[in-house]
């Protein structure tokens, strides 16, 4: 796990394709029932030009102890990296932003459920500050899986550091998924398949692999399984 600021900062970033873009997408605690101003799919719609409360281009949440969103990539997919584009209003974006605060602490989960804790951790935030954190990040996650998960919390009995808000909120502009819509395959354009033939799921970048086909095991994938074993 890495993680680096802004977008495009490495030249790699730009290979990989959204696979989030107008998939299904889920928020616990809609700021309004059926509102489509600040709906879940607004966070995978590709518009990320107005990031303000009432632009209409963002996903809100009420304010609870707990936010979760996540994106439905209806599949398992290769995932090379996330960004995520948080809401900003009308204000510049640091600790005089109303927003700021809610972004603090955030997780990111990649899983093959819609259940986080079944899945893995790609990023916990606890070195950010309200001066500190950026409005967007990106988080390397090179594994697979078919749902990407932000996640927040504030739960009582808890003391969080300074700047923190006192609720949580998943208050998400965009969310973008790079990696490959199909899996089996690595490199760039996601067009070398993996090294070994009985391998499902290999490493985006490197092609080791990290899940093979059923029935068979190994590091490369090689062994046939015992009978009656999967
Ligand atoms: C979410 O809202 C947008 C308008 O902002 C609308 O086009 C879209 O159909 C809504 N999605 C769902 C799943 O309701
Ligand atoms: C965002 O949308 C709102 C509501 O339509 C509008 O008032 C505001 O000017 C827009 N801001 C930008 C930067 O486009
Ligand atoms: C995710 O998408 C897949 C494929 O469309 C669908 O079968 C599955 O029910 C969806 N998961 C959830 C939790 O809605
Ligand atoms: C990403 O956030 C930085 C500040 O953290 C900002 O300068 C930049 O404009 C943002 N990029 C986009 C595309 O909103
Ligand atoms: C990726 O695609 C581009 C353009 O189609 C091509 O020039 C490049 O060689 C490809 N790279 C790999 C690693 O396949």
């Amino acid at each position: 796990m890495s993680l680096y600021f802004g977008v495009g900062l490495l030249a790699f970033a730009s290979a990989y394709v959204n696979i989030a873009l107008n998939k299904p997408a889920n928020l616990q605690h809609p700021l309004i029932p059926d509102d489509n101003t600040h709906n879940a799919s607004n966070a995978v719609d590709g518009r990320k030009s107005n990031l303000t409360w009432n632009g209409g281009q963002c996903s809100a949440s009420a304010a609870r102890e707990t936010a979760t969103w996540w994106v439905n990539l209806t599949d398992i997919r290769s995932i090379h990296h996330i960004t995520i584009y948080y809401m900003v209003g009308q204000r510049p974006w640091g600790s005089s932003n109303l927003f700021t605060p809610s972004f603090l602490g955030l997780s990111v989960y990649v899983s093959n459920t819609a259940d986080k804790l079944q899945g893995t951790l790609c990023f916990k935030d606890n070195i950010f500050t309200v001066d500190t954190i950026p409005a967007n990040l990106t988080i390397t996650c090179p594994i697979h899986g078919q749902y990407v998960i932000y996640y927040n919390e504030r739960l009582p009995g808890v003391t969080y550091p300074k700047g923190y808000s006192s609720f949580a909120q998943s208050d998400l502009c965009e969310v973008e998924v790079y990696g490959c819509h199909t899996t089996g395959y690595n490199g760039l354009n996601c067009s070398i398949p993996c090294p070994n033939v009985n391998c499902q799921y290999c490493h985006i970048e490197t092609g080791t692999c990290q899940g093979c086909k059923p029935g068979y095991q190994g590091q490369r994938c090689d062994t046939v399984c015992p009978y009656g074993f999967f």
